[in-house]
Formats: structure tokens, C-alpha cells, sequence
């Protein structure tokens, strides 16, 4: 049998570098898209360089193309060039605070990229699976109207039909989304409709928190990443407002990776999927910084600003019952426990070998 061909896009990223090695074990020729531009948005911090060499290193069948997936033209000559049957879109500009300062790239981004994707999709390969990794903002500020009540260490959910947290029913408009989230919304909107319209395999994944070792953590995106990297290197960590008890689901990106492949196996068109580590990998600000002081011995030196960041959300957990219930072979591999150790291990390895 040939083998399939996927298409990873953010490929030197977080989930695209954890599909791009996933799918080159499992024999698929792996081409990747990624022009490092998360080191334009967050400067050296977020170079995700190191982590192309090692998958240069580590793959078999491997290719990286340094495209913009903003230019339709080198897109045009990717897909004309081989069929795809799987398209993984990861590229993004992933936070939604940096977004305030570069609306137009933010939007050309996330939104006209994922739409160039799908159009080369439609004409080039309309039978191939394309997910999209969306986020939880879409949903904007409207998951903060749940009634909340306040823990010693965490807000959580006063409604006992509230505790699985945050399904798709959700509603997606009259919120505040920050403009990263209406930016990354008009790409699930538009992924839907070319799934229901056009009949394509089309999945959106909206993600809580997505972490693992291989994140270039900053402080403006990758919550558990930058946070061990701070403890480890004995900077100053900001926490801004809420008290410190939001609480965030985190999710593996091998699990992220596995219910990608679920997907694959069985595809619909145009789902829509919240996809984090749900109730059981749930955790606040404050109950993060506890383990990880705790995991690595270290104090970490935090300070409090009462401001929070607009378009935040409080306490969000992701309901992941119904991707459980169309895909129910998956399941969450990583729990809390294993998703700090991991990434305290490798941080203190890259901190040895700088
Ligand atoms: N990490 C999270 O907590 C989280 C949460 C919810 C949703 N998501 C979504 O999941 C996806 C993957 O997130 P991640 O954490 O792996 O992000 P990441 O920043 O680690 O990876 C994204 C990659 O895309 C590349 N990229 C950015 N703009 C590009 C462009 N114009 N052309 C080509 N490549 C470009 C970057 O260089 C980077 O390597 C994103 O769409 C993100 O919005 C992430």
C-alpha cells in the first residue's frame, strides 16, 4: 500500500512538532510548514529552531518547508506539488494579549491562513481529513457567566450541572473575545462551513490548555511551559488578577495527537470538538506554582497584578464528553502528575545544555 502523505502546518510548534513525529513513526511521508514567525511574535524566547533540528534528527520521512501560510502562491506550489490525505493546521498566533498589538498579522494569521489551507484543500485534495486546532476563546468571555464560587486555592463551578465544565453548546457571539479570539473564531466558522458545505472531512478542536516539553514557552502563550521554565531559571512570574485561582484544564499534545488520529480513522464533516485534559487535569494559577515548587524544590519568586488580562477566563474546564462519545476508544493518557514532571525534566536538560 503507498504511503499517506500529511501536511502539518506550525510544524516546529507545540502539537504540529508532536503530530509531525507521531505520523513519520507510523510510516506517513510528513511534510511541515513552519517559518519560525513565533519567534517574530515573541522574540528569542519563542524560537522554535531548536526544536525543527531535533525533528530533522529524530524522523524518517520527514520535510520542512519554510512557507508563510500566508502566501497563497507557496501554498498553491506545496499542494500542486503532492496529494495530501491529512492536513494538520496548527500554525498560529497563538495569544491573545499579543494580538492587541498586531491586529492585521493576527487576523492574516489565523484567519486568512486557516482559509488558504482550506481553499488549497478543497481544490487539491477535497477527500483529505483537515483539522483545525481552534481555542476555548471562541467562546470569548461567556463561559465567565457561569456563577463561580471562590476556594481557598481556586474558583470553581457553583452549579453542580456546571462541573464537567464548558460544552459546545457554548454560545460564540455578543461576548468579548480579545481579538485573538474573533480572529481564531472566523477560522472555526470558516472551517465548519467548508466541512458542512462543501461535505469535506473537516474536524475543529478547541483547545483548553495544550502543553508538553516541546512548547517554546513564553509568558505570553504556554501557561505550564513558562511557568516551570520561570521556577527553574529563578526569574519573576506575573500573575494578573482573578487572585490567582483561574483555573485551566491542561491536555497533553500527545493526547492532543492521539484524538487527532481518532479522528483520522473515523472522520465527519465539519465537527466541532472542545478538546483539553478535562476535570481531572484541571488546576489554578496558584495550585500550579504549589506542585511545581513542590516537583522542583525551588521557590518560585511570583508577584500579584491586580489588573487581569481582558478576555480571560476565570474558571474554564473543557466537557470533552462528546468527543469521548464519538471517539470512545480515546482517552486522556497524561495526567498532572506525569505533564509537570515531564516538562521539569526536559526544561532543567535544556537549561543544562545552554
Ligand atoms: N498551546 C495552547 O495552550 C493552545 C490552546 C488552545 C489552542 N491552541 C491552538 O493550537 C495550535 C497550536 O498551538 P501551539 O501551542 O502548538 O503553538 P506554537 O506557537 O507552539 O506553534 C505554532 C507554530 O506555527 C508557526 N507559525 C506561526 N505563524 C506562521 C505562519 N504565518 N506561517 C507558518 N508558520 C507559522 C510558529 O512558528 C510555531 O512554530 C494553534 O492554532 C493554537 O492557537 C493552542
Amino acid at each position: 500500500m503507498a504511503s499517506k502523505t500529511v501536511l502539518v502546518t506550525g510544524s516546529s510548534g507545540l502539537v504540529g512538532s508532536e503530530a509531525v513525529e507521531h505520523f513519520d513513526r507510523q510510516g506517513y511521508e510528513v511534510h511541515g510548514v513552519d517559518n519560525n514567525m513565533r519567534r517574530i511574535f515573541f522574540g528569542d524566547p519563542g524560537d522554535t529552531s531548536w526544536n525543527l533540528d531535533r525533528l530533522l534528527r529524530v524522523t524518517q520521512k520527514f520535510s520542512h518547508h519554510d512557507i508563510d501560510i500566508r502566501d497563497r502562491v507557496a501554498l498553491e506550489t506545496l499542494f500542486r506539488s503532492r496529494r495530501f490525505d491529512l492536513i494538520v493546521h496548527c500554525a498560529a498566533q497563538p495569544s491573545h494579549d499579543k494580538a492587541r498589538d498586531i491586529p492585521i498579522i493576527d487576523f492574516e494569521v489565523n484567519a486568512l491562513g486557516t482559509v488558504n489551507l482550506l481553499e488549497a484543500t478543497h481544490r487539491h485534495c477535497p477527500e483529505a481529513v483537515f483539522i483545525l486546532l481552534s481555542t476555548n476563546k471562541v467562546y470569548g468571555d461567556a463561559p465567565n457567566e457561569l456563577p463561580l464560587e471562590e476556594l481557598e486555592t481556586r474558583w470553581e463551578y457553583a452549579r453542580p450541572e456546571d462541573y464537567n465544565g464548558i460544552n459546545e453548546n457554548c454560545r460564540i457571539d455578543h461576548t468579548l473575545h480579545s481579538l485573538f479570539g474573533a480572529s481564531k473564531a472566523s477560522a472555526d466558522l470558516m472551517a465548519q462551513e467548508y466541512g458542512r458545505y462543501f461535505g469535506m472531512k473537516v474536524c475543529i478542536f478547541r483547545g483548553g490548555c495544550l502543553t508538553g516539553p516541546s512548547h517554546s514557552g513564553v509568558e505570553l502563550h504556554g501557561f505550564l511551559s513558562y511557568l516551570v521554565k520561570v521556577a527553574i531559571s529563578g526569574s519573576n512570574y506575573y500573575i494578573f488578577g482573578y487572585k490567582g485561582k483561574q483555573v485551566r484544564d491542561n491536555i497533553h499534545s500527545h493526547d492532543v495527537v492521539s484524538a487527532i488520529e481518532q479522528f483520522v480513522a473515523n472522520p465527519r464533516c465539519g465537527e466541532v470538538y472542545n478538546l483539553g485534559g478535562g476535570r481531572q487535569n484541571s488546576i489554578s494559577i496558584l495550585e500550579a506554582i504549589s506542585k511545581v515548587e513542590q516537583m522542583t524544590g525551588k521557590k518560585l519568586n511570583w508577584k500579584y497584578v491586580e489588573e487581569n488580562r481582558r478576555g480571560d477566563h476565570i474558571c474554564y474546564i473543557s466537557d470533552i464528553a462528546k468527543f469521548k462519545s464519538h471517539y470512545p476508544q480515546w482517552k486522556i493518557t497524561f495526567g498532572l502528575d506525569d505533564i509537570f514532571s515531564q516538562i521539569i525534566a526536559d526544561h532543567t536538560q535544556r537549561q543544562r545544555s545552554a
